[in-house]
């Protein structure tokens, strides 16, 4: 059975991995070697494309693809962003919050989980009563499309309300990203993660980080910031 051409393959209606078109099916007819030149060339185009998708400026923000999921885009920010004396705190509303938090708590980084209901975007009075009440609080960290219900959690008011705190904002936008608009200027967005498999509807094995640049070379777990 020709699968390229028929393109009859069962339709997915999962959140993730998704139904592929026939041509992200073809474009991977085609080896290439991690070193030749089209190689390189691919990944800095998709590198573009992703803060094409994200409308954000090349100036301040980059993407970085990474070589797994998106629970693993998700480590690599919290393990790598957050310095030792940093203190995080999550924005709960269901499943994927939590797995921000059990990540942080693995990794042994402080952490506060404020938990709301899963059919409800986050109490914002809460949020900010938190961050009054904790001094402290470096990251805050929240999903955008709560995949298990599908709420969207308002991301540009807890980034107003991160930023007014001073706290850097982290976003898993799994699976909102290249679907949903989202302005990373209005949002005070520092980092975000989504994944190739579900709205940008590529193929399962990688996710991306869209970071802002300058937080790049300075924060680090081990490394005090500049
Ligand atoms: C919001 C959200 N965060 C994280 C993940 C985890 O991504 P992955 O299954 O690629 O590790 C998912 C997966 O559906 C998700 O929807």
């Amino acid at each position: 059975m020709n699968i390229i051409t028929s393109n009859k393959d069962k339709v997915l209606f999962t959140p993730g991995p998704l139904t592929t078109s026939c041509t992200v099916k073809q474009a991977m007819l085609t080896d290439l070697g991690s070193r030749d030149v089209a190689f390189i060339e691919i990944v800095r185009q998709i590198r573009q494309k992703l803060l094409e998708i994200g409308a954000c400026s090349p100036n301040r923000y980059t993407a970085i693809p990474m070589q797994g999921s998106g629970t693993f885009g998700i480590e690599a920010v919290v393990s790598s962003t957050i310095p030792s004396d940093g203190k995080l705190l999550v924005i709960a509303n269901g499943a994927y919050g939590e797995r921000i938090a059990k990540i942080a708590d693995v990794l042994n980084i402080s952490c506060h989980v404020l938990r709301g209901p899963e059919d409800k975007t986050p109490d914002l009075d809460r949020v900010k009563k938190v961050l009054e009440a904790n001094l402290g609080f470096t990251h805050v960290a929240v999903v955008h499309c709560e995949t298990t219900t599908g709420i969207i959690n308002p991301i540009q008011e807890i980034g107003e309300i991160s930023n007014d705190f001073d706290c850097k904002f982290f976003v898993d936008a799994m699976s909102s990203f290249g679907a949903v608009t989202m302005n990373f200027h209005d949002c005070y967005i520092d980092y975000l993660v989504s994944s190739a498999n579900k709205c940008i509807e590529g193929v399962p094995g990688f996710s991306f980080v869209v970071a802002r640049t300058r937080y790049l070379r300075t924060n680090s777990r081990n490394m005090p910031e500049a």
